[in-house]
């Protein structure tokens, strides 16, 4: 981390309209979007990362990471990424998926790309709904947890 005086915690109802605003502005997965899905990193008072874990009837899937364009590339998305995995182990989840086009970024946590045909049918259908309309080159991949 290169910023100190991080917190990471749940999100609050009351700061969930900030979130949303940026879902739509960094073009992250906006469905079902539900405050006690989703954690915070705050520094300094002020909200500059997120990510949650979504739940659908087949699987879970780790997503909507993002970090303020002023504060990236110091290690949030990371934390934000690390914690989402970890609170998912402590809930015994047995794996988490990713739908994502930054497999890079998300291989150094243990994500490795499955073949779509593979992906749970809940994802499968998100990716038809997504793919080309909100990103492009989206891949999935999944954690054993
Ligand atoms: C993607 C995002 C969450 C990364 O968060 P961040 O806090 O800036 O990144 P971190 O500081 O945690 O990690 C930085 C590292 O990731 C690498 N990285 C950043 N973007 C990357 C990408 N697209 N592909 C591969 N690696 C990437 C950096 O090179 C850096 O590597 P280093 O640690 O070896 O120097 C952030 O850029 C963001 O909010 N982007 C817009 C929203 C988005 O696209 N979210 C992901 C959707 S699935």
């Amino acid at each position: 981390m290169r910023v100190e005086g991080v917190i990471v915690r749940e999100a609050r109802p009351d700061e969930f309209s900030e979130v949303v605003r940026m879902i739509g502005e960094f073009r992250l997965d906006y469905e079902n979007l539900s405050p006690e899905h989703f954690i915070v990193a705050e520094h300094r008072g002020r909200l500059v990362a997120f990510g949650r874990l979504k739940p659908y009837p087949d699987c879970t899937e780790l997503g909507c990471v993002g970090v303020v364009p002023e504060m990236r590339d110091m290690g949030l998305g990371k934390l934000i990424a690390r914690e989402l995995i970890e609170r998912a182990r402590r809930r015994g989840l047995p794996e988490i998926w990713i739908t994502t086009d930054l497999v890079g970024y998300f291989e150094p946590f243990g994500f490795v790309p499955v073949q779509v045909e593979e992906a749970p049918r809940s994802l499968r259908e998100k990716i038809a709904r997504f793919e080309g309309t909100v990103r492009s080159g989206i891949r999935v991949m999944r954690i054993v947890l």
